[in-house]
């Protein structure tokens, strides 16, 4: 089954498709409709620890491809975007060295993973000068045998050359995106040297491309690189949608998939409070159409910039809007799998930047989203379902939506704060499922919740913020008691607090931990006044973490009023889901 993915058939399917160089090349290929298109982004996990993962989990759970931080040599430093300033392209990052880097690409492949690399075509380093962590020296313009100043762009449209208008288009791709050194794409010179490294990465095996600031390259010159690189390979392209700007995403599709961020911006607003109903129809929106589009609920810069869910989202609507995207048949998916800590903008990754996990959770600071339950459970639903279209769609109030793909799988999303029981019509053939949110099916067994379907129907009571989702490949009896948040390796904690408020005061959740937002105030969860006088918010917890939290009141002028000491104390259990009720005091 997992050869297939390796055969020449399968990339003759992709050919058709795919849109040839002048010289029969083929420049792009689609990701998958099919079994096993899922991506995730191992943000900065070392190449050792990829490989480990693929074996260990990722191969075995049924994921398509992971997309891993970029490999060339970069500036030093501490933090993330360190990873994003190259200086060569020797293949010597943080994350490992050119041995680790093919060591990796063939144990994921022996896995049946595929492996895109996020690749920086746009730019060279932000800095004046300094030594790349491989040793190499450079200045802004200058890059040893590689690069000079008249292989840049020096624009002359700003100040510094720097990119302020972006309704201009020439200054989006010819002036420097922060400072960082911009190539000249549009010389024979930078784009034979830039496909020469893409080249020199699929030597090693690499599938696919995640082009990096894509938007401030002209997409002609992409397309002339990419004719350049031996195929076929995935591209996926980072064109960020901003209204009015002169650069759009639709410009770029002849080069390979576009990372639709109008879909991240609406899920966020959808799951937090804009409601659910109106997500059924994702073509008509104007988007990039869903075959061409990579879609995600966050990734490294929106889950610290705020233009998305992330994992701190309040009432486990990150879990719950990744649920969907992974059910929702628009686009290809990328699943982040990061760390704790982006509270801190510029942190680098923890333990060294080998990613670890445990269970259905992650250890020594990574989160790994890609093995929470929840998770995993869509990623098999959605290689179950492939390209089946929506069915029996029903949306009984805005924050409540239940459809199926096909008659193979079936998910019903509940972000109200109260619990959904209705029976649900269903194209699933009889029998009884494994709900596989809750839990998972093991030897005709379910962890969590079990559904019988018989007649086209079945009832169920879908928990608060939460959901329930089933499909032909996970059947199973049992009464497993289910934890009902999907997150696993964390504990979804209630909060309740009743406080008496003025009009315009907002009661807010702030703790020890980040996913209390640190004891910053700025960082505080609002709870919900929908059951006043009670507040109310929804948080997942790490299991067996001690903290200490308060909550607190801001003012109409945004002042910021305590609860009195001492702090409140909380322990979590290991699983499920916990409730704390308190007074204001
Ligand atoms: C790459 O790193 C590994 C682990 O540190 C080391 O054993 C190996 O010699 C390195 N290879 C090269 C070519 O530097
Ligand atoms: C930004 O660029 C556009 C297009 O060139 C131009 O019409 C507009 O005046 C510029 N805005 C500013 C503030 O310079
Ligand atoms: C995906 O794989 C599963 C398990 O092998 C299979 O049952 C299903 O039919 C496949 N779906 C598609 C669309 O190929």
């Amino acid at each position: 089954m997992l050869l297939a993915w390796y055969s020449p058939a399968l990339f003759a399917v992709g050919a058709l498709a795919a849109p040839r160089s002048s010289s029969g090349t083929m420049v792009t290929s689609r990701a998958p409709s099919g079994n096993r298109s899922v991506i995730i982004q191992m943000f900065e996990w070392t190449w050792d620890s990829v490989a480990a993962e693929c074996t260990d989990f990722v191969g075995p759970a049924g994921y398509g491809f992971v997309q891993v931080s970029p490999p060339a040599e970069h500036i030093q430093g501490s933090q993330w975007w360190t990873d994003y300033q190259p200086v060569s392209y020797t293949l010597n990052s943080k994350r490992g060295n050119r041995s680790q880097f093919a060591n990796m690409v063939s144990t994921c492949h022996s896995a049946g993973v595929k492996v895109i690399a996020d690749t920086v075509f746009n730019h060279m380093a932000g800095v004046e000068s300094g030594t790349g962590v491989g040793g190499s020296s450079f200045t802004h313009y200058n890059y040893p045998g590689i690069y000079q100043t008249q292989d840049f762009h020096h624009c002359g449209l700003e100040p510094g050359d720097d990119i302020v208008n972006y309704s201009n288009r020439l200054e989006v791709q010819t002036c420097e995106l922060v400072n960082l050194a911009d190539l000249a794409t549009d010389t024979e010179y930078v784009r034979g040297r830039l496909a020469t490294y893409a080249n020199d990465l699929r030597s090693l095996g690499v599938d696919g491309f995640r082009l990096d600031a894509a938007k401030h390259i002209a997409s002609g010159d992409l397309a002339n690189i990419l004719a350049r690189v031996s195929g076929p390979f995935y591209v996926t392209q980072e064109v960020i949608f901003g209204a009015g700007e002169a650069v759009q995403p639709s410009e770029y599709i002849a080069n390979g998939d576009i990372q639709e961020f109008r879909y991240t911006s609406e899920l966020k607003n959808a799951f937090s409070g804009g409601g659910l109903s109106n997500l059924q129809d994702l073509e008509s929106r104007g988007w990039v159409a869903g075959s061409q589009a990579n879609v995600f609920v966050t990734n490294h810069d929106t889950e610290r910039n705020g233009a998305s869910l992330n994992a701190n989202s309040p009432s486990n609507t990150y879990v719950t809007a990744t649920i969907f995207s992974l059910a929702h048949p628009y686009g290809t998916p990328t699943i982040l799998s990061s760390y704790f800590g982006f509270a801190n903008t510029d942190a680098g990754a923890p333990n060294g930047g080998a990613g670890t996990c445990s269970g259905t959770g992650g250890a020594n600071g990574w989160l790994c989203q890609h093995r929470w339950t929840a998770f995993s459970g869509m990623v098999a639903f959605r290689n179950t379902v492939g390209s089946a279209g929506i069915t029996n769609w029903v949306s009984p109030q805005s924050q409540q939506i239940a459809f199926g793909r096909g008659s193979t799988g079936f998910v019903a999303i509940n972000n109200a704060d109260s619990s959904w029981t209705t029976t649900f019509a269903t194209s699933l053939p009889a029998g009884a499922y494994c709900d596989v949110i809750s839990g998972s099916a093991n030897a005709g067994k379910c962890s969590g919740l079990s559904i019988t379907v018989a007649g086209g129907s079945f009832s169920a009571t879908v928990p608060a913020r939460s959901a329930i989702a089933i499909h032909t490949g996970a059947t199973g009896t049992g009464s497993g008691s289910g934890n009902g948040n999907g997150g696993s390796g964390t504990v979804a904690v209630i909060f309740e607090e009743t406080a008496t408020t003025a009009l315009g005061e907002n009661i807010y959740l702030v703790g020890s931990i980040p996913q209390l937002g640190a004891w910053a105030p700025e960082s505080a969860i609002l709870l919900s006044a929908a059951t006043y006088p009670v507040w109310r918010v929804t948080v997942n917890i790490p299991a067996g973490t001690t903290f200490t939290y308060k909550f607190i009141r801001k003012e109409t002028d945004g002042s910021v009023v305590w609860e009195s000491d001492p702090n409140r104390e909380l322990t979590m259990g290991s699983s499920g889901t916990q409730t704390v009720s308190n007074s204001w005091k």
